[in-house]
Parts: structure tokens; sequence; C-alpha cells
């Protein structure tokens, strides 16, 4: 009989060092880098950073059992921000290009987009790319519009460090023409009067999200939660959310 009320007594204090323990443990966090000037990715609602990308990573989160911590900054600042480890990855609608896989990896990709021209309603001589010929036309610093229309020959380019800067330039007339991602610039069109998307789009991208070269174990992690959250329904639903 004492044996057993021993036993019982260290089942019990072991039980209780195994609650304790439970709840004192912190989830462990992941730095999220993000740029929240592209809606409906990711944009400032009072204050607070709210967008597809942010319910996307927060679902990516919850399958590893990890805190999603956001930090906004600068887009050009987002992967010198993941190199120097002031972020565990980026989450910016950010196309996985050629170029910047020589410095990062990407996990698997999770969104389509393309290049489109917004211009002023009246304006119907641009209709396509190589119609930018002679043309004023703003793009974002470091954005892939920035690449492809500093490419381009005859194309007097303007840069500005965010979206809707170059929709007021454009809108001002300074600009004869934005190029942008297409679901931003659908969002930015229906939500100002004035704006219309000319017929040619440019090539596919697609948005992945961003690791460092040395994080292997995260990326697999990541691509693993991407897979679960396309299976089970919630990645269909953050998609339903900010895209109808
Ligand atoms: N897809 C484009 C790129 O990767 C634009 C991304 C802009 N994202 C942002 N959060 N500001 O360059």
């Amino acid at each position: 009989m004492k044996k057993v009320v021993k036993l019982l007594g260290v089942l019990m204090l072991m039980l209780c060092f195994a609650f304790t323990a439970n709840g004192a443990e912190k989830k462990e966090k992941l730095y999220v880098g993000t740029n929240a000037e592209f809606p409906p990715f990711e944009y400032l609602e009072e204050g607070k950073v709210v967008g597809f990308d942010i319910d996307f990573i927060n679902a990516i989160g919850e399958v590893m059992g990890k805190e999603i911590v956001v930090k906004d900054m600068s887009f050009d600042g987002l992967l010198p921000a993941l190199q120097t480890n002031k972020v565990d990855v980026v989450v910016a609608g950010m196309t996985a290009t050629e170029e910047r896989k020589k410095a990062v990896n990407f996990s698997q990709p999770y969104y389509s987009a393309n290049q489109v021209i917004i211009l002023a309603e009246g304006n119907n001589d641009i209709k396509d790319f190589a119609d930018l010929k002679g043309k004023k036309v703003a793009v974002m610093l470091g954005f892939t519009g920035d690449v492809v229309v500093s490419e381009m020959e005859d194309v007097k380019v303007e840069r500005f460090n965010a979206a809707y800067a170059g929709i007021m330039a454009l809108q001002n007339g300074k600009v004869d023409a934005v190029v942008l991602d297409s679901e931003t610039a659908n969002n930015y069109v229906a939500k100002n009067s004035g704006l219309k998307l000319a017929e040619g789009k440019g090539e596919a991208e697609d948005y992945a999200i961003a690791v460092k070269k040395s994080d292997a174990k995260l990326l697999e992690e990541i691509n693993a939660a991407i897979d679960q959250i396309k299976a089970d329904g919630t990645f269909g639903k953050i998609i339903e959310k900010h895209f109808n």
C-alpha cells in the first residue's frame, strides 16, 4: 500500500512538471519581413499589417507551431534584412526571379501574376508594352516592373518608393503609365476613378516565400506547411477572402 501511494505521488509530481513545462513553454518566433504597400497582399489597416500574405504566413506558422512576428520595411530592404538575419523569411508578393535565386532560396510558388500597364482612362495610344517607347513610365524601386521597364529602350523611367506614389503621379498627369503587378494594379484601378488597364500583359511571375540559402530545414518545413494548408482547405479560404 505504501508503495502504491509513493508511486502515485511520484506520478502526480511528474504530471505537474509536464504541465508547468508546457504552460511555460513559449512558442518559437518566426520573424517575417514584408513591405505593407502592396494591397491586397500586404497593406496597413489602422496601423496593422494585414492582407493575403499575412493570413498565409500565419496559417503556415500555425502548422509549424511558431508565432509569426511581422516586420514592415522598404521593399528593397527585404532581402538585405534576410541576409543579415533581421528576419527569418520574406513574404511580400515577391517574385521568385532567377536573379534573386542567386542570393536566396524560394519556397514552392503560391501565386501567379504578371506585369500590367495602368493608364488614365482617356489614354488610347498605349495598348501594350511596346507602346511605352518614348513615354514616361512609373515603376516602384526594385520591383520586377522596374527591371522589365528599365530593360526597354527609349522609355523614361520614373522610380517611386511605393505603388500609391506612382498611381498619384499618373493621376496628376506627371507620368503616362504605371507598370505594376496585376493583382495590385486591379486593386488600385478598382479603388480609384479615372484609371484603367492596358490590354497587353507581361510574362507570368510566381510569388514565393524567400528563405536564406543556409536555412534548408526551414525551407523544407515551410514547403510542407504549404502542402498541408493547400490540402486541408485553409489556403483556398484565404484566396477566397482576399480575391473574391
Ligand atoms: N512581385 C514584385 C516583385 O517581386 C513586386 C512585389 C512588391 N511587394 C511588396 N510587398 N511591396 O518585385
